[in-house]
């Protein structure tokens, strides 16, 4: 009987971005379920609630027609006693930069310390999403920039609704 090879997809997703659905997706047709998870940590400010970033993204990954399924969660703790709780055999992050990978890789090296069992995979951003980062995409909006095309239009109108509001 073959094991179901579940793997996690963990960040602050403060928004999600079109370049995070993009590594969910690619992630998913390498596992046979995805779950995403959204990191609470009651010491970083962030823009939404940890609710509202699992909504919108329950809300992006519906209706994904690829090979695996896509779930959504919250975690709070250790990384890896989540995904040791959760029967993951993996944790995916993506590769925008070397910046993001001198940003990974003591986090890998950690958890591949903690739990070597968990094999960290990462996947390069694809070139035309590679500018596109959670940060980046607020400060823009609040700066009264376009951000369509790099957050699905629900998160366009709630990051909208959200810096107008201040
Ligand atoms: O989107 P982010 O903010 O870059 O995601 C960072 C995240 C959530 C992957 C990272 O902060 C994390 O795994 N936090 C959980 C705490 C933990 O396990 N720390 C020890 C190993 S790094």
């Amino acid at each position: 009987m073959s094991q179901s090879r579940i793997a996690l997809f963990p960040g602050s997703f403060d928004p999600i971005t079109e370049g995070h659905l993009d590594l969910i997706r690619r992630a998913a047709r390498l596992f046979d379920r995805v779950v995403v998870t959204v990191l609470v940590n009651p010491a970083k400010q962030s823009l939404f609630t940890v609710d509202e970033r699992v909504d919108m993204i329950r809300e992006a990954c519906a209706g994904n027609s690829g090979a695996g399924q896509i779930d959504v969660d919250a975690f709070g703790g250790l990384l890896v006693d989540y995904a040791h709780r959760a029967g993951a055999v993996a944790i995916v992050r993506g590769l925008r930069s070397s910046t993001d990978f001198e940003y990974e890789q003591p986090m890998m090296a950690m958890n591949a310390h903690l739990a070597p069992g968990i094999e960290s995979v990462c996947l390069l951003a694809s070139a035309r999403r590679a500018h596109i980062s959670s940060r980046l995409v607020k400060e823009v909006a609040s700066l009264g920039g376009t951000v369509t095309g790099m957050v699905p239009p629900a998160v366009e109108a709630r990051l909208l609704a959200r810096v107008r509001k201040g």
